[in-house]
């Protein structure tokens, strides 16, 4: 992968209210003014597949706590479907990939934050995408007090918002050592910063990397 006639595959992580959707959504307008092919997915749920499995991975807890293992196989299982059927096919055809979360999740949250086993999670990932890594990663960083505050207001919290602060801030440390690990893939982005300066920022580093 990497190939820039095989399509490009951007990724985007950070912890909840740090505006990934937001983002996102404008970075792909932006590379379309630019005359870019542009599919938007996420994990989970990129999928009709993944919808299922994301609404059972995501509903409030219910009388029996949903096991680590179990959460993390549901996770993988969205993303072996997601890869197969529609990430890989849209990289074939040329086009530019934007992923709302993607195999960084799953070492931030199930690996620094639940406490499984960082190696293994790095060859299941592997198995689950049959290897296929980001071209590039941003990063929306922000302080998970901060975060929490910006999405009090959307409602019912989803099982993983409500997982209390320490469990956020070892996600936050999480991503933290694993952009230190890969610096030519990842982009730290400071989520404080207002839309258009992220916009901005955003756009200029994924066009430089198509350039
Ligand atoms: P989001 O798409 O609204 O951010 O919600 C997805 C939630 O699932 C979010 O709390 C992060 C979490 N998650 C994991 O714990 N592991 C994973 O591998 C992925 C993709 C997401």
């Amino acid at each position: 992968m990497g190939s820039k006639s095989q399509g490009l595959l951007i990724t985007f992580e950070g912890g909840e209210g740090a505006g990934k959707s937001t983002q996102i959504q404008l970075l792909a307008e932006g590379l379309q003014a630019h005359g870019h092919e542009v599919v938007l997915t996420r994990q989970p749920g990129g999928t009709t597949y993944g919808k299922r499995i994301r609404d059972l991975i995501l509903e409030p807890a219910q009388e029996e706590t949903l096991s680590s293992r179990a959460e993390l196989f549901l996770y993988l299982a969205d993303r072996a479907h997601h890869v197969e059927y529609l990430v890989r096919p849209a990289l074939s055809a040329g086009k530019i990939v934007i992923c709302d979360r993607y195999t960084d999740s799953t070492l931030a949250y199930q690996g620094y934050g639940r406490g499984l086993d960082l190696d293994q999670l790095h060859m299941l990932n592997a198995a689950a995408t049959d290897h296929l890594v980001p071209d590039l990663t941003f990063w929306l960083d922000l302080d998970p007090r901060l975060g929490r505050e910006r999405i009090a207001g959307r409602g019912t919290l989803d099982r993983l918002e409500s997982e209390d602060l320490s469990f956020h801030e070892a996600v936050r440390a999480g991503y933290a050592a694993l952009a230190a690990q890969d610096p030519e893939r990842w982009i730290q982005v400071d989520a404080r910063q207002s839309v258009a300066a992220i916009q901005d920022f955003a756009l200029q580093r994924a066009l430089f990397f198509l350039n």
